[in-house]
């Protein structure tokens, strides 16, 4: 929701007449949010929205969480993760709080309904796969490493392409994937997910020059936009903490225009454009979204710190007041023990975290990087739930044990240059 965008026939004014091929109105809906003075759009209908019927409660969404009282660092193995429902009823919440929801969904089968998430935002993160979001503000075609910000009270259906054997994760055993794998994150606490104020402009809302992406990488609707047909359809609706099946006697992505500034897009992990410094940046520089109390990350392939005596891999570091969630996407965590495309780590606050031991004289003299990880910074702790313990590596938080520095052997002639005394200095 970042800019203006008109999709589809509007009227030449805003609340005028606006006539159907066949004499009746249109009927207009204005999409707005905070008291209609936050972001929001106009659409216009070929029937009147309101009308809906049959409603009935499905099953309740609030996640159970467990371990409330454990603190400690955690290593999920999502490779262990099965699939199950369709893109929204395979939804399992791994982790989450009063502020955001984590879940991971593999979907088993496609959706036979429309889906409105009437609580929250939600951005996506596209693992694996390929497919269509089909919206009230039009169709999204999306692929692997996609974000899908998807704002609240969007009417939505997802889409996926069957998963071809080709498109598979090579390096884990994972097989039980027919269609693809995501990540969602839902905003539970009534803010939006939008890009970090500090990239666009007070004055117009646009992009800046430094900002590491702009309007030109995000992927808005695009057409087909409006399905004029009668029959039964059924939207569930996720609101009040339970689902909600409601039956429309028409397609509900019925808009045939609509113009604003609150749409569901897409920007794509790989075309964010990573800093880089003389000596390590800290990780706001990967900042892609944020919402109120927690905030999105993409660590992208890039040039690694420059300075000749850099240590380019992050220093040891305290979360001291939020927890911190990384999904490893792709690329090689060999030097990070136990990680794998597909682990998800944990680290709380209260506890420092940082390199393994040998990892950071393992990094020294290297150049570049070619991972790709996604992360979630909370303000509040995050809470695993059963589904999370499924796939909990027990053994994650001893892994920063037992390799005392006269263990490691630098082999590298390089590497054994740059960190004794007689190496090479750095001058100006
Ligand atoms: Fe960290």
């Amino acid at each position: 929701m970042p800019y203006y965008i008109q999709r589809g026939e509007v009227p030449s004014k805003r609340h005028i007449q606006f006539l159907r091929p066949d004499g009746a109105l249109y009927s207009e809906e204005v999409f707005g949010t905070e008291g209609f003075a936050g972001p929001s759009s106009t659409l216009y209908h070929i029937h009147p929205p309101t009308q809906v019927s049959g409603w009935r409660a499905l099953h309740s969404t609030a996640p159970e969480y467990v371990e409330t009282d454990v603190l400690r660092m955690r290593h999920l193995q999502s490779w262990k993760f099965t699939a199950k429902g369709d893109p929204v009823s395979g939804r399992r919440v791994i982790l989450g709080n009063a502020d955001v929801e984590m879940s991971l969904c593999q979907p088993a089968e496609q959706m036979a309904y429309h889906f409105k998430n009437a609580q929250g935002d939600e951005c996506l993160y596209i693992h694996f796969g390929t497919g269509f979001v089909r919206s009230l503000f039009g169709t999204l075609a999306f692929k692997p490493h996609d974000f899908i910000v998807i704002p609240r009270g969007t009417i939505y259906s997802m889409e996926f392409d069957r998963l071809a054997d080709s498109d598979r994760p090579t390096d884990t055993t994972q097989t039980d994937m027919p269609y693809g794998k995501f990540v969602c994150f839902e905003a539970v606490n009534g803010s939006h997910v939008l890009p970090p104020a500090r990239y666009v402009s007070k004055k117009t809302s646009q992009f800046l020059e430094d900002a590491p992406y702009c309007e030109r990488d995000l992927r808005v609707p695009h057409m087909p936009l409006s399905y004029d047909e009668r029959g039964s359809f059924e939207v569930r609706i996720k609101a009040l903490n339970r689902m909600h099946s409601y039956d429309f006697d028409y397609h509900p992505l019925d808009v045939i225009g609509w113009d604003g500034c609150y749409y569901p897009y897409c920007f794509n992990a790989l075309e964010f454009q990573p800093l880089v410094g003389m000596v390590h940046l800290p990780p706001p520089i990967h900042q892609v979204f944020e919402a109120h109390n927690f905030v999105i990350c993409a660590f992208c392939p890039r040039p690694l710190d420059f300075h000749p005596k850099a240590i380019p891999i992050p220093y040891n570091h305290s979360n001291i007041d939020s927890d911190e969630v990384m999904y490893y996407a792709a690329g090689n965590y060999k030097a990070r023990r136990g990680i794998e495309v597909g682990s998800i780590s944990l680290h709380p606050l209260g506890i420092p975290h940082g390199p393994h031991p040998g990892t950071i004289e393992q990094s020294l003299g290297k150049t570049h990087t070619d991972e790709l990880a996604i992360m979630c910074d909370t303000f509040r702790p995050l809470m695993p739930t059963k589904e999370a313990i499924a796939l909990d590596d027990g053994a994650y938080p001893n892994s920063w044990k037992d390799l005392s520095r006269k263990d490691l052997s630098v082999k590298d002639e390089h590497f054994k240059r740059l960190i004794t005394p007689t190496g090479p200095t750095f001058s100006r």
